[in-house]
């Protein structure tokens, strides 16, 4: 079953065109990622997902509907950590259940699970600015969990991390993903990161964005950047982007 789905999408803004007839489907409890270079409009096409921009042609589903407006059960992760610095870890990520409305003596537990899950538990009361790049980082990704959503549309949520801390996220996002029947649509420019994670991965050629290719990576977990098989898609993916 499929459970994001664009079809035939085309989105300008003003005179410029942003995408360019894209066609993708993500099924349920899929891992997918788009790679591709700056500019060609993945952030875009994420947001249509969210429900934070319509297309200018062609269609965004979810679960086959049309999706009109933003959903809880579908929830981004954005580019930078988007903590507010007045409130507390524990109050950053309790705002969603506060905005739905959720019953109000499940949020303590809900929010003190989901900050245990992302190895947050004791800091609870700290600051934003209190916290290193990495665990804000994990407090945004506790803050969309903590929802419960079907769906996660992370974007480039590691690109301001260095290099090392970045490595350690990308396993704790799969040990998340891992029997949580979340489907996973994750952008970015890290080809290496997009095959490491992604069961399926699209390559987008720059601005106006078009799907160049498509990768299916049933490369068993966990992957060896240095295997013969990974070696071989990462080629496929930068030959497809006309990287030599
Ligand atoms: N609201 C908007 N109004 C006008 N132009 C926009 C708007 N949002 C995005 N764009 C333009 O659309 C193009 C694609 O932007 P988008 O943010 O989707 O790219 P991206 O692929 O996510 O890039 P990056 O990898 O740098 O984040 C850019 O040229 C940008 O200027
Ligand atoms: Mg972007």
């Amino acid at each position: 079953m499929q459970t994001l789905q664009l079809k035939n999408v085309n989105k300008t803004f003003g005179n410029l065109k942003v995408l360019e007839d894209i066609s993708l489907n993500v099924k349920k409890g899929e891992f997918a990622a788009i790679v591709g270079p700056s500019g060609c409009g993945k952030s875009t096409a994420l947001r249509m997902f969210a429900g934070l921009e319509t297309p200018s042609e062609g269609e965004v589903l979810a679960n086959g509907k049309l999706v009109t407006e933003p959903d809880s059960n579908r929830v981004m992760i954005f580019q930078e950590h988007a903590l507010y610095p007045w409130r507390t870890i524990e109050d950053n990520v309790r705002l969603g259940l506060e905005l739905t409305n959720s019953p109000k003596n499940e949020r303590r537990e809900r929010v003190n699970r989901v900050l245990e899950k992302v190895g947050l538990d004791g800091f609870q009361t700290y600051y934003p600015h209190q916290l290193s790049g990495g665990m804000k980082q994990r407090a945004s990704i506790a803050r969309a969990l903590v929802m419960d959503p079907e769906v996660l549309l992370l974007d480039e949520p590691y690109g301001a991390l260095d290099a090392i801390t970045r490595l350690t996220m990308q396993n704790e996002l799969i040990k998340l993903w891992h029997g949580s029947n979340q489907t996973m649509l994750l952008i970015t420019h890290d080809i290496d990161e997009a095959l490491y994670l992604a069961d399926r991965v699209f390559v987008m050629s720059s601005r106006p964005g078009k799907v160049v290719s498509e990768v299916q990576n049933e490369i068993p977990r966990p992957r060896d950047r240095n295997s013969v098989d990974f070696v071989k898609l990462r080629q496929e993916i930068m030959k497809s982007l006309d990287i030599n």
